[in-house]
């Protein structure tokens, strides 16, 4: 595990994101409501830039003729044909299997670090080989 910083929390304003480089490696970096996210920029489907996509929000599982309309500023919608992901989980909304990587992210004295590979400390398991 190795934590790569990446500038600096004042720089990404809340409802803001960034797009950084991390050992060739495109993230963006989202600030929502105040918290850090980082998923990469790259969407499972044919590879786009996910991040050039559009950030809005999604309609919730509602009654039949409910709308609710909530997640505002939380998903993130590809350029290319329109597939939506959670920026704090990195997971599609149509099929949480499918999904672009998340990584965690730490606020160290006001820096950004970005946590990429696994944890020495965590044991591991077969889904983690
Ligand atoms: S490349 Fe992202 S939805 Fe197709």
């Amino acid at each position: 595990m190795a934590v790569h910083y990446v500038g600096n929390a004042a720089d990404i304003p809340e409802g803001s994101f960034r797009t950084v480089d991390v050992s060739g490696r495109s993230i963006g970096v989202y600030n929502i409501k105040g918290e850090y996210y980082a998923i990469h920029n790259y969407c499972p489907h044919q590879g786009a830039k996910l991040c050039k996509g559009p950030v809005c929000g999604t309609m919730l599982a509602s009654d039949v003729y409910e709308y609710i309309y909530g997640k505002d500023r939380e998903i993130v919608r590809c350029p290319w044909h329109g597939w939506e992901f959670d920026i704090k989980t990195g997971k599609s909304l149509f099929d949480g299997k499918v999904r672009t990587r998340s990584y965690p992210v730490r606020i160290e004295e006001g820096r950004i670090g970005i946590v990429i590979g696994r944890n020495e400390e965590e044991p591991v398991t077969a889904d983690k080989k």
